[in-house]
């Protein structure tokens, strides 16, 4: 309160000066440090006031106040620049350790993509399949309709064959579709390819399908045909189980479901055991799970072996020869294998999600 008369005690300026050091002493940093300079040292602190106030004492008393109050001042003044240079000196030593470059370290000179998980896991699963020997097939995305369906014994009245599932290239009468599925490459390989044949073909499909978290219109899979003598069920099994390991490891579990496809008989559906609930929610309504909605099975393909119509048509000797072949789709693989739950995150080409799973190629 400028009116009141300033107390220039001894005792009133000590307790001035007291509450000036101990501010100084608590500031930790150079902003709380200028606010106490300001509170306790500036033009509207105590002691400026109390500076103000001499000019009206008597003489006598002027000079002994002044006195007091420069030493008390010169005081604070000291205290204030020693904490002043410990907070500064401290604030460096804080900088130099945050901005210490190593410049040892490589640099990196262009940013580092990485392959699309797709592309890394079709190559790991082609991987497995030519340490065995086997063959890489390839086949065109716009493929025949003959060879899509009615090689594979999909008949003309086959539901599958409706414009709302296929995608066929205009004009429809030229009767060339965007693959449905790799299972054509079966047929050209059955074809073109000497006996015995051990080949997998993974690629592109197209299907008339939604685009939401568990459907893509484009996809992929990989497809696997074997033709050799004396081929069973029990090697299918047997080399099914093969990839599953491989690519979920040891411990997973899969089952053959009895189904049906044209071009396989018997045919079957793989399941693999499912990731999440491990079938722990099977008959436990306790315990829904959302990813095998409580079936405690996923679909991972579908196999069989080879319909002996199939081979027939291509001119193979059934009496000699049998096969097996199987598809499986290389998103829900990924799905299973990196927990990556939504289909979508797998085109909209993120370099994130990418680079977080670039470990997994071999
Ligand atoms: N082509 C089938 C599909 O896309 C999957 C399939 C089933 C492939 C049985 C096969 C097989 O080779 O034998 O649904």
């Amino acid at each position: 309160m400028p009116d009141e008369p300033a107390d220039l005690s001894q005792q009133s300026i000590d307790r001035v000066v007291a509450d000036a050091l101990a501010a100084f002493a608590a500031a930790g940093t150079g902003a709380e440090l200028k606010a106490a300079r300001l509170a306790h040292s500036g033009e509207k602190s105590p002691l400026a006031l109390a500076n103000r106030a001499i000019g009206t004492l008597p003489g006598p008393e002027r000079k002994d106040a002044g006195q007091r109050l420069g030493a008390a001042r010169a005081g604070v003044q000291a205290a204030l620049a020693a904490r002043e240079a410990e907070i500064g000196a401290a604030e460096l030593q804080q900088r130099l350790a945050d901005e210490r470059i190593d410049v040892t370290l490589p640099v990196e000179l262009a940013p580092v993509g990485a392959p699309h998980p797709i592309t890394a896991l079709m190559e790991l699963m082609e991987d497995v399949f030519v340490t065995m020997g086997w063959e890489i097939a390839e086949g065109p995305e716009a493929e025949g309709e003959w060879l899509n369906f009615d090689a594979l014994n999909i008949g003309p009245d086959h539901p599958a064959r409706g414009t709302t599932d296929t995608l066929f290239v205009a004009p429809v009468e030229n009767h060339i579709v965007l693959r449905t599925h790799t299972s054509p490459v079966q047929i050209r390989t059955l074809l073109d390819r000497e006996l015995p044949i051990y080949v997998v073909c993974p690629g592109k499909v197209y299907r008339a399908d939604e685009f939401d978290a568990t459907h893509v219109p484009v996809f992929h899979q990989i497809e696997g045909l074997c033709v050799d003598k004396g081929i069973s069920l029990a090697n299918l099994k047997g080399t099914l189980d093969h990839l599953a390991r491989s690519m979920f490891g040891d411990d997973i579990e899969t089952r053959m479901r009895p189904h049906y496809f044209p071009f396989t008989e018997p045919s079957a559906e793989v399941d693999l055991k499912c990731f999440v609930c491990h079938g722990e929610s099977v008959g436990n309504p306790d315990r829904p799970c959302r990813t095998c909605k409580s079936q405690g099975w996923i679909e991972w393909g579908g196999c069989g072996v080879v319909n002996p119509r199939v081979l027939a048509a291509c001119g193979i000797d059934t009496d000699v020869y049998s096969g097996f072949a199987f598809g499986m789709g290389i998103e829900r693989t990924l799905m299973f294998r990196n927990n990556a739950a939504d289909m979508r995150d797998m085109v909209e080409g993120d370099v994130r999600f990418s680079r977080s799973l670039k470990g997994m190629a071999r």
